[in-house]
């Protein structure tokens, strides 16, 4: 959550920051600020609310200077208020600290600070670190820095300047993602890549623990103990492009309309002469022959996605899954030892709650592979090994492009892990490869389709404040994901449920104007849904259908009618999610809602 950039060099820092902040927006939006070194001293600027508050102020009172940095935050201690904004300060104004993560200590810190005289400004745990660091400074910002960590307990990236040191930053990490960028006589400081790509993508990103001071000609990585570690630099595979909205309106409908490409390239080289090839993860096959169990754990939509990845899972490996969102996993006991495998997703990778529930799986011995679309990210780097989706950057805060690709991500480790498992099916596996290269263009012509017709949808039901969405086996994931697609970004309530369970009480919602979305695509459970479509049509509900087009049945009983093209039913929540995805994107745009930073949200939580 909240965005992190900083910069050394001959450009004006502010113009860096604020362009870098606004890459970095969707990672928190409650408040900004800048603090820049100009001939006078550290110069703070915050401001409450979107980031072009921020620009505002500092357009109509410029702050000028060549160092600086910049936050944008998505509160945890303290109200979003000006004085809670980052860059927090030491008291005489000389040193400022920007971060991400949580001080979990900080309440005996700021005892402690107080007692000895230190009056606070603000209410959040960052500004512990600032005192901390002026109290500990003694000339050497580094030694003053790594003193200051050595006190902190939680999960932290930060960046450090100080009002004597116009040609250095003090950068820290644990828990929470920093890299470097590489500049020609200039660097940078961010939080992820994005707010680097129109300067460089030269990147070294830093380990856990790791510290670094951060010059215009110079960067020295250090561990823990502040001994000098080498450093690789990277070259970030993303480009600029990627990172715009390239000209729709908002960066979630041109990822809806990106996931054809990224389920391509989800599928790409992972699949050879129609089988799955995973030889990229190098598994041990002898090892996993001792896999008894496996567990998957996610939090939001790539937790809808390992509901589906279960049913893969046990239909190709036969081997128990269980499916947990992370965030009950570590406090509910779940029985871990050496002969469970724990499958990690996480569109982010850097997710607290699904990091924290991974690292206590590994620390009882389980083995880890990780499905995860940010190169490089905690969980990964977490991980025995990665498979990636190649969705690109996420930007939009509802998850939809990852999605797909994860669920495409699902079918080729499901194949892969059945074939490594000594379950290999031939036949099966052509048919659902097929079914997998057919896709890209079935999404396609899904998205050149009834786009209208959605849109229609939208408005009719816009202002019903309730609904259900209802589907079974592999498409009850995809009514849980519709149902949460339209509650962030449109703010209705909207419920998913299994089918079948609508007659154990949800039924008793059912009355004239109740909408319920139905997800009845071809395949086993298509008969049962077109029964419970009936019984919510003989209580005079409303249903809109999702269905394979050529339905008669489902067309005859639907108030509004979506299709998707036929496909293999494994691949099916696939293609069904994506009307459910612009239902719920046109209805949030109809009435007037900030679709991609929606309210109370970030896109990437990495606080637990
Ligand atoms: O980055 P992750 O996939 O680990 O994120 C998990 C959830 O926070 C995320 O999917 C969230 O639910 C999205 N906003 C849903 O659209």
């Amino acid at each position: 959550m909240c965005g992190i950039v900083g910069y050394l060099g001959p450009r004006d820092a502010s113009k860096v920051l604020i362009e870098g902040l606004a890459r970095l927006e969707y990672r928190g939006y409650d408040s900004a600020g800048v603090a820049v070194l100009n001939g006078s001293g550290l110069k703070l600027r915050r401001a409450v609310g979107r980031l072009r508050n921020l620009a505002d102020s500092l357009k109509a009172d410029p702050l000028v200077g060549h160092m600086g940095i910049g936050h944008t935050r998505w509160a945890t201690h303290g109200a979003p208020a000006e004085k809670n904004a980052h860059p927090h300060s030491s008291e005489d104004g000389k040193v400022a600290v920007i971060h991400n993560g949580i001080i979990e200590n900080y309440r005996d810190l700021k005892g402690e600070l107080q007692a000895a005289g230190v009056r606070f400004a603000s209410e959040t745990d960052t500004e512990c670190i600032a005192h901390l660091v002026a109290r500990h400074y003694q000339g050497d910002l580094l030694a003053a820095v790594h003193a200051a960590v050595k006190r902190l307990h939680g999960a932290w990236a930060l960046v450090v300047a100080h009002a004597d040191h116009p040609d250095l930053l003090v950068v820290a990490r644990r828990g929470s993602p920093l890299l470097i960028g590489l500049g020609q006589s200039e660097n940078f400081v961010a939080s992820d890549v994005t707010p680097l790509l129109p300067y460089t993508r030269q990147v070294i990103y830093l380990d856990e623990g790791q510290l670094a001071t951060v010059s215009r000609g110079q960067v020295r990585v250090f561990d823990a103990a502040l001994k000098p570690v080498a450093h690789k630099v990277e070259t970030s595979e993303l480009t600029l492009d990627a990172a715009e909205k390239g000209g729709f309106e908002h960066f979630m409908l041109k990822e809806i309309h990106e996931q054809p490409v990224a389920v391509e390239a989800t599928l790409r080289g992972r699949i050879q002469g129609g089988r799955v090839d995973l030889s990229e993860l190098s598994l041990d096959a002898a090892a996993l022959k001792s896999v008894r169990r496996l567990q998957l754990i996610a939090c939001g939509t790539s937790l809808y996605s390992a509901m589906v990845g279960k049913y893969l899972l046990e239909q190709r490996t036969a081997l128990p899954t269980e499916c947990w969102s992370a965030s009950e996993y570590r406090y509910a006991d779940p029985v871990i030892d050496p002969s469970v495998l724990v499958i990690a997703i996480s569109q982010s990778g850097e997710t607290a709650d699904t990091l924290e529930a991974l690292r206590l799986a590994r620390g009882r011995g389980a083995r880890t592979i990780a499905i995860c679309n940010v190169m490089g990210s905690s969980i990964p780097r977490t991980c025995d090994a990665t498979l990636y989706t190649r969705a690109g950057p996420e930007i939009g805060v509802a998850s939809t492009k990852a999605y797909t690709a994860q669920l495409a991500a699902f079918e080729l480790l499901a194949l892969g892990l059945g074939r490594l498992l000594g379950r290999p099916d031939d036949a099966e596996e052509a048919r659902v490869v097929k079914g997998l290269e057919a896709l890209p263009a079935q999404i396609r012509r899904l998205l050149d389709g009834d786009i209208v017709g959605v849109k229609r949808c939208a408005k009719r039901y816009q202002s019903v404040t309730n609904f259900m969405y209802i589907g079974r086996h592999f498409n009850y994931p995809t009514a849980l994901e519709g149902a949460l697609k339209l509650k962030e970004i449109s703010y209705i309530h909207a419920e998913g449920y299994p089918g079948g369970e609508m007659k154990h009480g949800p039924l008793a919602l059912v009355e004239g104007t109740f909408p319920t979305i139905a997800i009845c695509p071809r395949g086993r459970t298509r008969e049962k849904m077109i029964s419970n479509i009936q019984e919510i049509k003989a209580r005079k509900g409303v249903v809109v259908v999702v269905a394979t087009e050529g339905d008669q049945e489902a067309r005859e009983l639907a108030d509004y009618l979506i299709e998707i093209p036929p496909c293999e039913e494994e691949v099916s929540p696939i293609l069904a999610v994506v009307p459910l995805q612009l239902l719920a994107y046109y209805t949030a745009t109809q009435l007037g809602r900030d679709v991609d930073k929606p309210r109370n949200l970030a896109k990437s939580v990495t606080v637990e």
